[in-house]
């Protein structure tokens, strides 16, 4: 059986269980393509990364950054478990707001935040503003003063270290979109602005080398540099770090190639360098945002039609694809699926899983060792939670499936299905 379903989620009938909860129910109940979460999964998750820092007694916050799955629901599970958060625009925002999410445990990231989008943040007083750019300290200013306010800012700088499995992955490197370059002294001159600015609390650095890293030495030298830098704005400005920011990126298993590395792994190496300096140690926070909800999510399938080109291949089309999952479209990402309803079924045949929207591209597995399937079948692809239903899009006017949260047992709807109707509802008539 494939390695990333654990025994205890085959029921008697055979079928994958997810939070406890039947495949089968699941399908039944909600329609496919659906999108099912292993809520004991993400709490676990988060519960192994913060457990590392309190065993090493170290000041920390763990961030889950919600790029990777944004919901009510999400950010409700991530204030129960005492976890941060990080958004990155005014509608992951408006999201955390109506979860009733602690403002005060919410960074804001960004490399282009808009006036607007300033004003909310200032407005709701999130914890921290990691700023991006020189654009940014302007308006932050223009904001702060407009409503008298203060607020905790991070600079968020680019280390020239890239650590990646994927070019489209990389945002560490010095020719980057994102954050301050060290090199050319734009991070001193971003520092002197901001300590120059007594509306704006200098908190710290803050540094994403990248995502789905499997390598340590990314991390260490990540950690490094920040330290490095910190060291430096020490000695030249008397400026004292309090928060280290290295960012999220560590990778999970998609398939049997993919090697990550327990929490532990990661927060050591990162705790080592900062400890190597001379200089006291600040609170690590770390914005895990696949680690947490990729390996907890499913996308349930319902196989349709199957075309077999002789001396080819075979490709069996389900009812999703590019609009749920853009990922292996887009970065030739790979995932394991199996057949729901027996995952520990002799594999006899490899196919290509086709999704149904009108692209070529649009394949959701290139080679997938499979039983023989047939139409009605059920599939569930695995680890497909983070960056998936985020991304989804209404491409060909498909409507985006709905999200189901499992645990002990029990599932709960916690993102509708879109209806036809849901699809027009922005539309207007150009008739008079
Ligand atoms: N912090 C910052 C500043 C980031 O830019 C990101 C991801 C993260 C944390 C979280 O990284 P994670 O732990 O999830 O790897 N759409 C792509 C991933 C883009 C990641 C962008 N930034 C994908 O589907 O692979």
């Amino acid at each position: 059986m494939n390695s990333q379903i654990a025994v205890d989620q085959i029921n008697e009938q055979g079928h994958l269980t997810i939070g406890g909860v039947d495949i089968v129910e699941l399908a039944q109940k909600y329609g496919t393509p659906l999108v099912v979460y292993d809520v004991d999964q993400i709490r676990r998750q988060i519960r192994a990364f913060k457990k590392v820092f309190e065993e090493e007694n170290m000041a920390y916050a763990v961030s889950y950054a919600s790029k990777a799955f944004a919901a009510i629901a999400m950010y409700q599970v991530i204030a129960e478990e005492g976890a941060y958060t990080d958004v990155v625009s005014a509608g992951e925002l408006f999201t955390a707001i109506k979860a009733n999410f602690p403002m005060e445990r919410v960074s804001f990231h960004g490399n282009n935040k808009s006036l607007t989008e300033l004003e909310m943040a200032v407005k709701n007083h999130v914890g921290k503003i990691i700023i991006d750019n020189f654009h940014e300290i302007q308006l932050l200013a223009q904001v702060l003063k407009k409503y008298d306010a203060t607020i905790s800012v991070m600079l968020r700088i680019a280390p020239g270290i890239s650590a990646h499995t994927h070019e489209y992955d990389q945002t560490g490197q010095i020719d980057s979109k994102f954050g301050f370059d060290l090199e050319s002294g734009q991070a001193e001159k971003a520092l002197k602005q901001v300590l120059a600015n007594p509306r704006m609390k200098m908190l710290g650095i803050h540094a994403h080398i990248g995502s789905q890293i499997f390598a340590l030495n990314g991390f260490e030298m990540g950690a490094q540099k920040l330290m490095v830098v910190a060291q430096d704005w020490r000695e030249k400005y008397g400026y004292l770090a309090q928060v280290i920011n290295v960012g999220g990126g560590f990778g999970i298993k998609y398939t049997q190639e993919d090697h990550p590395l327990r929490p532990e792994e990661f927060v050591k190496v990162i705790k080592t360098e900062a400890e190597k300096m001379n200089y006291p140690l600040p609170e690590i926070d770390i914005e895990p945002g696949r680690s947490i909800v990729g390996p907890a999510g499913y996308n349930l399938y319902t196989v349709g039609s199957r075309k077999d080109i002789p001396g080819y291949r075979s490709y069996i089309t389900v009812d999703g694809g590019m609009g749920d999952n853009i990922r292996p479209a887009l970065y030739q990402a790979k995932y394991e699926t199996v057949l729901a309803t027996d995952p520990q079924a002799p594999l006899t045949e490899h196919v290509r899983i086709a999704g149904k929207y009108c692209e070529s591209g649009d394949i959701l597995a290139e080679d997938q060792a499979l039983p023989q399937v047939k139409a009605g079948d059920l599939l569930a692809m695995l680890d497909t939670g983070a960056y998936g239903y985020s991304m989804a899009s209404n491409y060909n006017r498909n409507p985006r499936p709905a999200v189901v949260f499992a645990e002990n047992g029990k599932a709960k709807l916690v993102i509708k299905r879109e209806s036809l109707e849901d699809l027009v509802h922005l539309d207007q008539s150009y008739l008079n």
